[in-house]
């Protein structure tokens, strides 16, 4: 295999993009960060600075850079499918934040045209390929829970206008705590238990206006901001998840998959590591798994080195558009079913991402 670094170039340098460049440039010997923008140059010129990436500059001067191979799209969610539908009609792959597009007709659009143009898209999250999550699709796939007959996700918080520097667009379409957060907890239940069949679910408003913290700028919510949903797998597994900005304080677990023989305690969707807990029939406590799998830290940016692994090898990668896609047609679903007041049957499907071989060397990925 060549030993010529995939080169990437990063559009968005807001708040999240620090341990993308982090991971990128220290973590992972195949990639190698050439350039970065943003609609603010200041923003693009201090991260250039802050990790020595060579060339801050425009978006259009990177994607018309023909050393990049990949386009690491940072962006706020409004902007997702519109910079990479430019990157990939630039001959460049597209890994984008989540959600993976607003809309379901522009996902599909970026899943065409990748298609078309002989390139790959895909996006976050990839904390499913975290340790914590391969320890738990290690003992899903060898049995120690018999076949899954249900899960729970739950995701409580009261959001980010308190912290987060432009929090505006938490509250406007592609965001909310379903298309902000959902993506983490779907993506890992469809990589543990596969493909959803069905949804249905009801949401709401509940705070139609929301202060900023720091400076008691108002915003105006747009989206639901309690999601409440139930999911029929492929399998036949039966899915509940409610993810909420609406709620000061909750006792409820991150993710649970419940089986045939024993119980799933999973670890939260949002990090790489974590603990594994299983109660097997007839045990009267949990008992911990012993994690089988690396990448236990901040490893924000394994996916666009599967990418990259993917791109020279010709396999698929793991945090692939099929997947991404999937998971913003669940999300789309539980708005049409609670505006409909039924079930919702899926277009969308797609296959369990491969499991990573256990004993990879932290920084390297299979080939
Ligand atoms: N902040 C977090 O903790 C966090 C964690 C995980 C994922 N994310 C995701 O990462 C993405 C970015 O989030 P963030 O918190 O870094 O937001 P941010 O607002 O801090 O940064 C986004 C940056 O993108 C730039 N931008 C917007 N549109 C652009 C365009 N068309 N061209 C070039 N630049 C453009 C903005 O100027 C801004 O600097 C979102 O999709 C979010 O869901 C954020």
């Amino acid at each position: 295999m060549s030993t010529e670094k995939t080169k990437v170039g990063v559009v968005g340098c807001g708040a999240i993009s620090g341990t993308y460049f982090d991971r990128m440039i220290n973590a992972f010997d195949i990639l190698g960060v050439a350039a970065c923008s943003d609609l603010d140059m200041d923003r693009a010129r201090a991260k250039a600075e802050e990790f020595g990436v060579p060339k801050p500059c425009t978006t259009e001067e990177l994607l018309a850079d023909p050393d990049i191979a990949v386009v690491v799209n940072l962006t706020t969610p409004d902007a997702h499918a519109s910079v990479s539908l430019a990157a990939l009609d630039a001959g460049k792959s597209a890994y984008n934040e989540k959600p993976f597009a607003v809309t379901r007709e522009d996902g599909r659009k970026l899943l065409e045209t990748a298609k078309a143009n002989g390139l790959l898209v895909g996006g976050a999250p990839d904390t499913f390929m975290g340790g914590g999550f391969q320890t738990c699709r290690k003992l899903i796939d060898d049995g120690a829970i018999g076949e899954p007959v249900a899960a729970t996700a739950f995701m409580m918080c009261h959001g980010h206008e308190s912290w987060h520097p432009n929090p505006e667009f938490y509250y406007k379409p592609g965001g909310g705590p379903m298309f902000d957060m959902g993506p983490y907890y779907l993506t890992a239940l469809v990589s543990l238990i596969g493909p959803v069949r069905r949804v249905t679910g009801s949401t709401r408003i509940t705070f139609p206006e929301r202060t900023i913290t720091k400076n008691g700028t108002k915003i105006a919510v747009e989206v639901p901001t309690h999601v409440a949903g139930v999911m029929d797998f492929a399998n036949g597994a039966i899915g509940t998840i409610v993810t909420s900005f609406d709620v000061w304080g909750a006792n409820l677990p991150c993710i649970e998959i419940y089986g045939t023989e024993a119980t799933l305690a999973v670890p939260h969707p949002n990090g790489f590591g974590g603990t594994v807990r299983l109660r097997r029939a007839g045990d009267d406590d949990w008992r911990e798994a012993p994690l089988t799998h690396g990448y236990l830290e901040n490893f924000r940016g394994l996916g666009v080195a599967d990418m990259a692994y993917a791109l020279r090898s010709g396999r698929p990668h793991r945090a692939g558009g099929d997947l991404a896609y999937h998971v913003l047609d669940i999300m789309h679903a539980f708005e049409d079913a609670s505006r409909q007041g039924a079930h919702v049957e899926l277009e969308s499907t797609c296959g369990r991402p491969a499991p990573l071989p256990v004993g990879l060397i932290e920084g390297v990925l299979d080939e």
